[in-house]
Formats: structure tokens, C-alpha cells, sequence
């Protein structure tokens, strides 16, 4: 039952429709003030009169009735109360019937959308900057398959570059088989520091290194093995991660596999018009637009970065029919997406407008920022690592005689880090913290995950699957039961606005709500019927807690 829709369809105001009423109707501040309210301030205009006579006819034209039980106008709103009894059993029916499928809907029904997200680059260090990709995307991919949705997770992977003739001819002078193999991506980047280093002082190896990259494209089958076999590190590296994150895609599809695509896609710029040269590169001239020229090809003829994701947009829309294209990209590459999703455009591509890059802010460690090529640079493992061994000592220090410790000290840990990341917009820069992630009374996942944890251990004592009836509705019940009832809209929310952190601040309002019962309520020593009524929205709240946390990638362990 909507009961925001139930009023929108009793109220008539001048021109508006139900669906712009709708729109209108907010929540207030505080659950004194009502459940609903109308505010009238923007109805004035197109009904010629003061906001207060408007709300003070709209609230004595509403009788109530059998969900509506009280209408005030109160300075330009008109506040609604809902029943409570009605509203509790209607939403604690829904979601211990529902349980884990409590949020989703079918919405997505027959959209496919695809997910370009974490991206990670051959033979680079997978630092803390591609902590928000990996895990806003993961999260997005997770959101849009709850609601119904058919999502495509690609990792567009840098695999293509000169950055791979550096790391051959690196290898080659300086690397040893049995230490790239053990040590891995940060083998590799080691490598790839020296070469830098050294060809500060020696020019050549540039030009050695452009050699070996061209062989790689020429199919030489010593630099192709070689090349195949760091991107497998690589892959084998990240992977651990991905698996620790739960983080998961449908295609690795990445740059290289672009390079028999991208001929097909120069050719129809240049029957379109759209090619002009300039210094003897081919660029599409974006000055119109008031943005730079979009590089297709370089002098010597190469392709680019944005020649392989205009190739990468028609190869999805060809194979995917996608609804929608979703790029999960750092804002610094806004630039990027705007030239190339206007030059898709410019190519006639309607779906271009399909197509949409989802920017984030940056992550820095407190201590500083990390740079690739000086080699001075935070891998995301270790910082997983080290959250989960903080955890471990917490979880120690707090219940020492905890069973597998370990195992719990890992959902907590990795928790944080996805949390930590997920917790604000995601426009904005964050500077992670150990201590602000891993606070138990803080708005973190640890803070959720220990509420799910008490809940767990009342339903323990308790029983679940209560039959209850209803008849009052203390205040802190009626917190909960609000909270519990808004989780679908938050999701579509979140989805609509591709802001996982809905879903994030969701659980810990509904954490904050559950304690404030659970403090001021008593449970198990209440009188049966009340008792039974507090258990099942224990139950209710536990079963919607694990459904968000969830859809973030991050577990609820029973016991903490
Ligand atoms: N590998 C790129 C980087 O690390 C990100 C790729 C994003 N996806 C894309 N289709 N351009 O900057």
C-alpha cells in the first residue's frame, strides 16, 4: 500500500495532476509533525492564493478514513497521520514475507544495462584510487539486478599501450622470471619504476621500448607471450581482491579488444564528415561544443584511449542493445566522456544520450597521495589487510571468546573498506581513515553489522516467525516500522541518482532507530503480545539490514 499515492489521489489542486501532487508530498522532519505532508508554497502561483488558505482548504476538503486518521494545516503545509496499527502489520507482513527479496521489484524488467566499473590496468598497482569504481560499481550492478534489471559488469581493461613495450624491455634488462612470478603486480611495478628511472638517464630506452610495444601489435610471439603473461599476474593479483570484495563481471572485454574495431569506426567518421587533420593527427573539431578536439588518430597513425571507447560504446550498443551505459570513472576523466559521448552523437548514434559517465570523487590515505611512477603508491590489498587485522584485535579485545574470529574479523574488516568508500556522495574527495571506518558507534558497517548481531541474539532468545496483532504503536516502534517501510523507495532512489550511498546512510538510520528501541523498549520481558509484536520487527529489521548491507557486497555475521 502507497499511502502517499492513496493521498495524492484524494487531492484536487487547480491544474496539478496526481503524479505532480505525488511528487510533492514529503516526509517531515519529524514524526510529531505527521507522516506525510503537502507543502503548499508551490501551488500558490498557479492558484492565485496564499499558501496557508490553500492548505486550509485542502486539509478540510480531505475527510479521513480508514489509513488517513488526521489532516491538519499547519503554515502552508497540510500534514497527514497514517493508521500506525494498519501501517505496522501492512509493512512487517511485507517484509517477513518477502525477506531477502524485501526491496526488490521487477521495475528493470527487460533493461539491460551495462556497467563499465573498476577498469584496472595490466601490470599497474591496484591502489586505493580504484577503491571507489570497484566498489560504486559493484554496487550499481547489484542495485539494478535487485530491481529487476538485466546489468552487463565490464572491466574495460588498460590493456593496450606503450606502457607494455616499457615493461618488456624492463624485463628484459633487469627482471627475473621467478621474482615477477612471486611477486606479481608489485613486481611488475617495480619494473616499471626502474625503467622510468633509468630512462631519465638514457633516452634510448624509449625508443626500445616503442619497438617492443609495435612488435606486440605486429603479433611478435615473444612480446605477445610476455605481454599475455602480466596480464595474467595481473588478473590473478586482482582477482584475489575482487573476490575478497565481492565484486564480480560479466565481461574483460578491455582496450586490446577494441584494436580490429576501431578501422571500421575511423572509416564512418570520415564518410560522416567528422574528420578533420590537424598537425598530421586526425581529430573530430569540438571548438562548437567549447571543448577541445577529441583525438582519434596519432601522426604515426595509432589510436587512443578515446578511439577504443568510441569503439568500445557502438561494440556494447551492437552486442548489448543496452538500455543504458553506465562508466564508473573518476571526475578527472569528465572531459573524456563528454568529447566522446558528443562525437557518438555527431555520428548520428541516438543512443548517445544513453550513455553516462558516473564520476566520483577521489580517495587519499591520510598521509598523502600516491603517484604510480615514482613507485610511492597504496595498494588497495594491503589496506584490506590491514582493516581486517584491526578488526581481528577489536573483535579480540571485545569478546575474546568469539568461534572463528578470523572469518568474522574478515566480513568486518572488508566491510569497512567498501563502507568507508560507499559512506558519502560520491562526487565528493574522501580521505580514508582506519579509525574512522572501524568505530563501532560511528556511521560505519561495523556499527550495522553489531546491531545486526544483537538482533540476532534476541531472536535467539526469543523465536522468530511470531504471529502477532497489533493494536499500539509506541513512538521508537513506529521509528522503525517507517524506516523499514521506505526501503524500496530508497533503492530506486539510489538507482535513479546511482548513489549507493542511499543504501549506506539507509542502514545506519535504521541501525540508529532499531538501538533507540532496543534501548528504550524492553523485548524479551515485555508482556507476550507486545513481546511477540517487538520480535518480529527484530526479525523484520534484521532481514533489512542483511538486504542492504548486501547490496553494498558486504556480509552480517551472526554472533560479533
Ligand atoms: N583504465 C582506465 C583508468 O584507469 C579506466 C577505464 C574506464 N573505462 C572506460 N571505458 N574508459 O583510467
Amino acid at each position: 500500500m502507497d499511502f502517499k499515492k492513496h493521498i495524492a489521489a484524494r487531492i484536487r489542486a487547480g491544474e496539478l495532476s496526481e503524479a505532480e501532487i505525488y511528487d510533492l508530498i514529503a516526509v517531515p522532519p519529524t514524526t510529531e509533525m505527521g507522516d506525510y505532508a503537502l507543502p503548499c508554497f508551490r501551488l500558490a502561483k498557479s492558484l492565485r492564493k496564499a499558501p496557508v488558505l490553500i492548505a486550509e482548504e485542502i486539509a478540510s476538503n480531505f475527510a479521513t478514513d480508514e489509513y488517513v486518521t488526521e489532516v491538519a494545516a499547519v503554515n502552508g503545509y497540510v500534514n497527514f497521520r497514517i493508521d500506525r496499527a494498519f501501517w505496522t502489520k501492512q509493512t512487517l507482513e511485507r517484509v517477513l514475507s518477502e525477506r531477502e527479496r524485501y526491496g526488490s521489484s521487477e521495475e528493470g524488467k527487460g533493461k539491460t544495462v551495462c556497467i563499465d566499473y573498476s577498469s584496472v590496468n595490466i601490470a599497474k598497482p591496484f591502489h586505493i584510487g580504484h577503491l571507489s569504481t570497484t566498489v560504486l560499481g559493484s554496487a550499481l550492478y547489484k542495485l539494478h539486478k535487485f530491481l529487476g534489471y538485466t546489468p552487463v559488469g565490464i572491466n574495460h581493461l588498460g590493456d593496450y599501450g606503450t606502457q607494455f613495450g616499457k615493461l618488456i624491455s624492463a624485463y628484459k634488462r633487469w627482471g627475473k622470471k621467478e621474482d615477477v612470478e612471486a611477486g606479481g603486480l608489485r613486481a611488475l611495478n617495480a619494473l616499471y619504476v626502474r625503467f622510468h628511472e633509468e630512462a631519465e638517464k638514457d633516452e634510448s630506452l624509449n625508443d626500445e621500448a616503442r619497438a617492443f610495444f609495435k612488435k606486440i601489435e605486429e603479433g611478435d610471439a615473444e612480446s605477445v607471450a610476455l605481454f599475455e603473461w602480466f596480464k595474467e599476474l595481473t588478473l590473478k593479483d586482482v582477482g584475489r581482491i575482487y573476490e575478497m570484495l565481492d565484486v564480480h563481471f560479466d565481461s574483460w572485454a578491455g582496450e586490446s579488444f577494441y584494436i580490429d574495431k576501431m578501422a571500421p569506426v575511423v572509416e564512418e567518421l570520415r564518410e560522416k564528415n567528422l574528420l578533420t587533420e590537424s598537425d598530421g593527427a586526425q581529430i573530430v573539431d569540438l571548438e562548437a561544443y567549447g571543448m577541445p578536439p577529441c583525438l582519434i588518430l596519432r601522426s604515426d597513425g595509432a589510436s587512443l584511449y578515446a578511439t577504443r571507447d568510441i569503439a568500445a560504446a557502438i561494440y556494447r550498443k551492437n552486442t548489448y542493445d543496452f538500455y543504458k551505459c553506465l562508466y564508473v570513472v573518476a571526475y578527472q576523466q569528465n572531459l573524456h566522456f563528454k568529447q566522446i559521448f558528443k562525437v557518438l552523437e555527431l555520428m548520428g548514434k541516438d543512443w548517445a544520450k544513453d550513455l553516462i559517465h558516473v564520476a566520483y570523487g577521489m580517495v587519499s590515505l591520510e598521509d598523502g597521495s600516491m603517484s604510480t611512477r615514482k613507485g610511492k603508491v597504496v595498494y588497495l590489498e594491503d589496506v584490506i589487510e590491514k582493516c581486517v587485522q584491526k578488526s581481528l584485535d577489536i573483535i579480540t579485545e571485545k569478546n575474546p571468546d568469539l568461534e572463528n574470529k578470523e572469518e568474522i574479523a574478515k566480513t568486518v574488516g572488508v566491510g569497512a573498506v567498501i563502507f568507508g568508500a560507499l559512506y558519502n556522495n560520491k562526487i565528493k574527495d574522501i580521505t580514508f581513515s582506519y579509525e574512522k571506518v572501524l568505530n563501532f558507534e560511528g556511521e560505519t558497517s561495523c556499527y550495522v553489522q553489531y546491531t545486526c548481531a544483537r538482533a540476532n541474539s534476541v531472536l535467539e532468545k526469543g523465536g522468530r516467525g511470531k504471529k502477532v496483532s497489533i493494536e499500539k504503536v509506541c513512538p521508537q516502534e513506529f521509528e522503525v516500522i517507517k524506516q523499514l517501510a521506505d526501503f524500496p523507495d530508497v533503492l530506486r532512489d539510489a538507482l535513479e541518482k546511482y548513489e549507493p550511498c542511499f543504501v549506506a546512510r539507509y542502514a545506519v538510520d535504521l541501525a540508529q532507530k532499531f538501538n533507540k528501541f532496543y534501548f528504550d523498549c524492553s523485548i524479551l520481558n515485555a508482556e507476550q503480545e507486545t513481546k511477540d509484536f517487538r520480535l518480529s520487527l527484530t526479525e523484520a529489521t534484521l532481514i533489512t539490514l542483511k538486504n542492504a548491507l548486501g547490496l553494498l557486497g558486504i556480509g552480517v555475521p551472526e554472533k560479533m
